[in-house]
């Protein structure tokens, strides 16, 4: 069962420190809510429950309602044998409900929407939401790409509606973008600023709203230019693979791109651009191989099709690998700090 709620006390602790990351303490007192127990809906509560909160999960399907708990328990269960927590994952999940009925959100002070990416679904989710929360409850959307703004309009309450875009697996990843619409007050993003770091974030903040926000926006062109160099007969999914695994792979997660320049030599990049930017490809439709592959009903390794071939055994262990690497990846990556005092304070921390 949800915690009752004490709301005047959490927000003072919220709200006093701006820098400092809500304690373990605060947060077992703060109720959240998740609405779409998907794929990234599960990860998303299992770290809410990792950060301490008493949570409420809300799914229509009835299946996924079903399997919910044993899913949770068996991503806190892997998070302790992988050294990543150490609570008790039967305690933790002692701390969530999980229902059909929105309404039955009312004590949560912050709702992640996770539902599909069908904008008419999360507006009508979100003011679902507004009915069943109180006028100051954050409302985070986890959408992919949908301007916060869109699902802002209609809102009772607009200014306590942002992006909340989360990296799966969500309860290992760094990776949390917040995202202002036209209407979200900054007071609400440095809210959310600081429940993120809580929750082992450490967040980014677009103050302006813009389609794919940053990280989908740079994926996105890359994504179009691996398209077109397979499409283009340049060079096989592997090769493409293998080169950006090799080269990409080995730098971003200790460099994003400016610093990488800035560690390789600015000068160069300068140069190269002027010849290769307008070669490079800028179609607007979805790519002719993306289609064919999406309407054969290839969902990846979730149902073992995709752009490679797998036995049921080989996608399994794909998952299995995949979350191994988040793992370490998240353990090397804690070892090498962001900033060495040379980010300004103004963009540091928000
Ligand atoms: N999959 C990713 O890697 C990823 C990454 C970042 C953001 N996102 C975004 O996260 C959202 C969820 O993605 P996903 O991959 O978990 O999808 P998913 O299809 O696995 O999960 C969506 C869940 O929402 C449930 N649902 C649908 N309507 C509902 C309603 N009205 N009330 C309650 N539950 C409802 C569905 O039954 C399903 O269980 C999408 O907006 C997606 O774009 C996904």
């Amino acid at each position: 069962m949800l915690r009752s709620r004490k709301p005047a006390a959490n927000k003072v602790k919220l709200e006093r420190s701006p820098a400092k990351p809500p304690s373990r303490d605060v947060l077992t007192q703060y109720s959240a809510g998740v609405v779409g127990m998907g794929l990234m809906g599960t990860s998303i509560s299992a770290c809410l429950l990792a950060a301490g909160h008493s949570l409420h999960c809300v799914e229509t399907d009835a299946a996924r309602r079903r399997s919910a708990r044993a899913r949770l328990l068996k991503l806190l269960t892997h998070a302790v044998a992988e050294g990543a927590m150490r609570e008790n994952p039967s305690t933790l999940i002692g701390r969530v409900a999980i229902s059909a009925d929105i309404a039955d959100l009312k004590s949560a002070e912050i709702v992640v929407e996770s539902t599909v990416e069908d904008i008419a679904l999360k507006r009508q989710v979100i003011n679902e939401i507004e009915k069943a929360v109180s006028a100051q409850a954050l409302i985070g959307s986890n959408t992919s790409a949908i301007p916060v703004t869109d699902l802002q309009s209609g809102a009772k309450h607009p200014e306590r509606i942002l992006g909340l875009h989360w990296a799966e697996p969500a309860h290992i990843t760094r990776f949390m973008e917040i995202i202002c619409g036209q209407q979200t007050t900054m007071a609400n993003a440095r809210r959310a600023m600081r429940l993120a770091r809580g929750w082992g974030k450490e967040p980014s903040l677009l103050r302006k709203d813009i389609r794919g926000f940053i990280a989908n926006r740079i994926m996105y062109a890359m994504l179009r230019e691996a398209f077109y160099l397979v499409e283009a007969g340049f060079a096989s999914i592997a090769d493409v693979d293998r080169s950006l695994r090799n080269d990409m792979g080995y730098w971003i997660t200790f460099a994003g791109p400016f610093r990488f320049m800035d560690l390789t030599g600015i000068p160069a990049y300068a140069e190269v651009m002027k010849d290769l930017l307008p070669d490079l490809n800028c179609a607007t439709g979805v790519p002719a191989l993306m289609r064919k592959v999406a309407d054969s009903g290839a969902c990846g390794v979730s149902n073992a099709k995709g752009f490679y071939p797998y036995t049921p055994q080989q996608a399994r262990q794909w998952e299995k690998l995949f979350i191994e690497f988040n793992y370490k990846i998240r353990e090397l990556a804690d070892r090498f700090p962001e900033d060495i005092g040379d980010i300004p304070r103004s963009s540091r921390k928000n």
